[in-house]
């Protein structure tokens, strides 16, 4: 497995087109399970995780095809209902699966999905959510045994917390269900209504996705359809940040701003000066970064979670003393102890990290402790001064297309290394 290497200190300016969204491209390709035709989804990112989904679809049946970032779904033929545990534990997000598997074959048997690098990851409200939903499930030797006897049918269901991955369940094993289905205390982040989007096209009946409560009509058939997978907005906050601990000054196209209303604002607080014209930003480094006195991770529309790790790297060289709050996940500061390889100075107790701006970084090695903690790490490579190398990067492969090429494309001196 290949290092990044990371030459820090150039100052980056160009011009980025955002991939597409990670966390809405893996639930849409679940989706197209449940459509009885062809779907063609464009704007899929070249992501590890996409192509564990592919694997999944054609181990489940399915005809696909990849051409440059669109790929097509043919499930017709849908024959499985297992999805192994080797490409269970190749993706985390892989129990979003769990849903269409069973609307479209009224079984499901996957293995318990691990904890994964920020902690453990329940799956209760998503289990709790199909079994009102008609779905009997037995825990046999770390599998989950789902099946619908009697098919699916519409229930009212209020989430305890609004999971993003429970909501994407719900919406899939409700879209064909018998009756109607109501989440109450929904997710809302942008990516359910991309998904909500997808199925409506093929013939759904989602209404509300966006807001706290959902209301999905259950429909008999879904046809193909086409689809284009919304930007990635952690994607985009992570090359803002990389122009902004850069001195630098970055026009991020393809993006969506009013799905990045609280991660544009936090870069105004610190001083960069940020400039939306339709689909495009662009993000300038003051000659110092300011510190933020909070910022506290919340469900959307709040700070998104996947971009704390981005925030506590970028404020490690702001000006103050700034504190970030953690308030989605148990353990998502293991990054931390590998950015203070660089020098950061960041005290981290629960859920809080205190970070101690300073003047400068310089490079060192590390090893990537999860997708945007590895993000973490790249950017404050790329202020530090010296070399620095990174490891462990398959987590940041999992989220990034290609990073390496996209920041040496605005003048980053980054490569990897083949030893
Ligand atoms: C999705 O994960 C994203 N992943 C995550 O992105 C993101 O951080 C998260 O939503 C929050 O926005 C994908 O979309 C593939 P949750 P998900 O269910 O669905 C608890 C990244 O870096 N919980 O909203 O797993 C859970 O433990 C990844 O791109 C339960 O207790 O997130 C966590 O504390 C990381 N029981 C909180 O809710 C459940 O049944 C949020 O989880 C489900 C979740």
């Amino acid at each position: 497995m290949s290092d990044i290497i990371i030459n820090g200190g150039r100052r980056l300016s160009g011009e980025i087109s955002i991939q597409g969204a990670k966390n809405s491209v893996l639930p849409v390709l679940a989706a197209t399970l449940l459509c009885g035709g062809e779907s063609v989804i464009h704007n899929c990112p070249g992501l590890s995780d996409v192509a564990t989904s592919v694997k999944i679809l054609k181990h489940l049946g399915c005809r696909c095809e990849k051409e440059n970032n669109t790929i097509t779904v043919d499930a017709g033929e849908v024959s499985g209902c297992d999805i192994p545990d080797k490409l269970m534990r190749e993706m985390r997000s892989s129990v979003v699966f769990l849903g269409a598997v069973i609307g479209r074959t009224g079984r499901a048997v996957i293995s318990s999905p691990g904890g994964c690098e920020l902690g453990p990851r329940p799956i209760d409200l998503h289990l709790s959510a199909l079994e009102r939903m008609g779905v009997t499930i037995r825990e046999e030797h770390g599998y989950l045994n789902c099946t619908a006897e009697n098919g699916l049918r519409g229930a009212e269901i209020h989430l305890g917390f609004p999971s993003v991955g429970a909501t994407e369940n719900i919406i899939l094993a409700a879209a064909t269900a018998e009756g109607d289905t109501v989440i109450h205390n929904a997710a809302k982040e942008p990516e359910i209504s991309d998904l909500a989007d997808f199925l409506n096209r093929a013939g759904a009946r989602i209404y509300g996705s966006g807001s706290d409560t959902i209301n999905i009509y259950g429909v008999e058939h879904l046809g193909g359809t086409e689809h284009t997978i919304i930007p990635d907005r952690i994607a985009a906050a992570t090359y803002m940040a990389c122009a902004a601990v850069t001195g630098g000054r970055i026009t991020l196209e393809n993006m969506m701003p009013s799905h990045m209303v609280s991660i544009l604002w936090s870069f105004k607080e610190c001083g960069c000066g940020v400039v939306s014209c339709g689909k495009s930003v662009t993000v300038t480094s003051p000659e110092r970064l300011r510190r933020i006195p909070t910022v506290r991770s919340l469900v959307y529309p709040g700070f998104p979670t996947d971009a704390g790790p981005i925030a506590v790297a970028m404020l490690s060289v702001a000006d103050g003393t700034s504190v970030f709050v953690e308030n989605i996940f148990e353990n998502r500061f293991r990054y931390v102890d590998e950015l203070k390889r660089f020098g950061a100075k960041i005290k981290t107790e629960g859920k809080t990290a205190v970070i101690e701006g300073v003047n400068r970084l310089s490079g060192a090695e590390c090893k990537a402790t999860d997708l945007r903690g590895g993000a973490a790490l790249v950017i404050a490579a790329l202020c530090a001064e010296g070399e620095s190398r990174i490891g462990e990067i398959h987590h940041i492969e999992r989220g990034y297309d290609d990073i390496v090429k996209t920041l040496k494309g605005v003048g980053a001196d980054i490569n990897y290394s083949r030893e």
